[in-house]
């Protein structure tokens, strides 16, 4: 068996009121002075006003910053980083979607290493530690909490950016479902077919591991069997709590299993369009994974049997095709966008997208099946 590496935040918390255990773990790193980075949809959810009812006994001194945009700039982690570096503080929480969470990640870096977060876009290339974090997740999507990555829009560059460093890892991630029950219909849809993304990909990946294949699958059942759920009634606590734990382990899986063509070609629909992550990437999970089936027949065919096909009977090929046709109806079922010419992107625009796309080779490498150029380009064509 090869060796492989395996990362995970210091303690993570999962379950109905976790949040409460914020209190004692603050208190276990003697901080004192808290920068809680949020935006303004938590803001008015009244869910920032939760973590700081959490902390109000602890005496520690909490700056609120909310100003953090959805799929965040270059720009607004800077300007977070710099208001984090106005004042002594000793730690930084995140609370939010993925876009809270990769600022809080970015800031609590930037605190303690010289220059812009553009320096460290790539693999390992922070020097020191940031100031201790604590994340937060309050949507069932990015598995952001869990993972060594964080994200920025380049809006120059036009392109998505992907810093991946263990400094990124939180001491204490806190999953509590319940954060997830004000998350609009349309916002829950999406991220959990993020959250589902993350699980295949990292499934089929080839760094894939027997380790992050027991999250992925773990993580693809109980996306698929709750996400419906979730959005038809975002009050169900029973399938939030599963949503919750499967975008949390499809997160420990894409963490250490990496993801593939989908997000390669997700980040220049998000950089040059600002179509939202999760429908980016749901939007073409189903053509990527035609393309990449031939390349694992046995793996796609699990995925069909974790999403409730029954392939009794089928031939391998015919069983792992299964597994798409269960994402599109998933898809479609739960009312995401399906096809690009619906989320206004113009035709003209796809070579353009392709040649930022084939781009992304930290992921391209992980995909089952090998890509080039034209590859991508009839990926695209296929979903417009
Ligand atoms: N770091 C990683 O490992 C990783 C992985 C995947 C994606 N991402 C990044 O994460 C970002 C997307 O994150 P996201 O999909 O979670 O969306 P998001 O953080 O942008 O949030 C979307 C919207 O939902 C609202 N919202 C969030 N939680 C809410 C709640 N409980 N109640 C009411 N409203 C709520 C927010 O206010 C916001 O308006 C992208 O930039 C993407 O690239 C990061
Ligand atoms: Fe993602």
């Amino acid at each position: 068996m090869k060796v492989f590496p395996f990362s995970l935040p210091g303690v993570i918390y999962l379950g109905t009121d976790s949040l409460a255990k914020l209190s004692a773990e603050v208190e276990k790193m003697g901080a004192n002075k808290v920068f809680l980075i949020t935006d303004k949809g938590l803001m008015d959810a009244r869910v920032a006003q939760k973590v700081e009812d959490c902390l109000a006994d602890n005496g520690v001194e909490i700056t609120v910053y909310s100003e953090v945009e959805r799929e965040p700039s270059v720009e607004n982690v800077e300007r977070a980083a710099n208001e984090l570096k106005k004042g002594d503080y000793d730690l930084v929480i995140g609370l939010g979607g993925g876009s809270p969470l990769d600022v809080a990640k970015g800031s609590a870096v930037l605190a303690n290493n010289e220059g812009s977060i553009l320096d460290y876009v790539g693999v390992e290339l922070i020097p020191k530690p940031g100031l201790p974090l604590v994340l937060i997740p309050t949507t069932a999507g990015t598995g952001a909490e869990v993972t060594k990555n964080a994200i920025f829009t380049d809006v120059k560059a036009q392109l998505k950016k992907g810093v991946v460093s263990e400094y990124l890892l939180p001491r204490v991630a806190i999953v509590d479902p319940k954060l997830t029950v004000s998350v609009p219909a349309k916002i829950t849809a999406a991220t959990g077919m993020d959250a589902l993304t993350h699980a295949i990909e990292s499934y089929t990946s080839l760094k894939a591991t027997i380790q992050t294949d027991l999250y992925a699958l773990e993580a693809i059942k109980l996306i698929s069997g709750s996400l419906r759920r979730v959005v038809a009634d975002g009050s169900d606590l029973e399938a939030r709590e599963k949503m919750a734990a499967g975008s949390m382990f499809a997160g420990i899986s894409l963490a250490n299993a990496g993801v593939g063509a989908v997000h390669a070609l997700a980040y220049p629909l998000g950089g040059q369009f600002g179509v939202s992550h999760g429908v980016a990437n749901a939007l073409l999970l189903p053509y990527v994974m035609e393309f990449n089936v031939i390349g694992d027949l046995e793996k796609f065919k699990n995925v069909a049997v974790a999403m409730g096909q029954v392939v009794t009977g089928k031939s391998d090929r015919e069983a792992a095709f299964m597994a798409l046709t269960a994402v599109q109806e998933l898809s479609k079922d739960i009312g995401i966008p399906q096809s690009l010419k619906e989320v206004e992107v113009p035709k003209e625009a796809l070579e353009k997208l392709s040649l930022a796309a084939i781009d992304v080779k930290r992921l391209l490498n992980n995909n089952p099946r090998q890509v080039e150029l034209d590859d991508i380009r009839k990926i695209y064509q296929a979903a417009y």
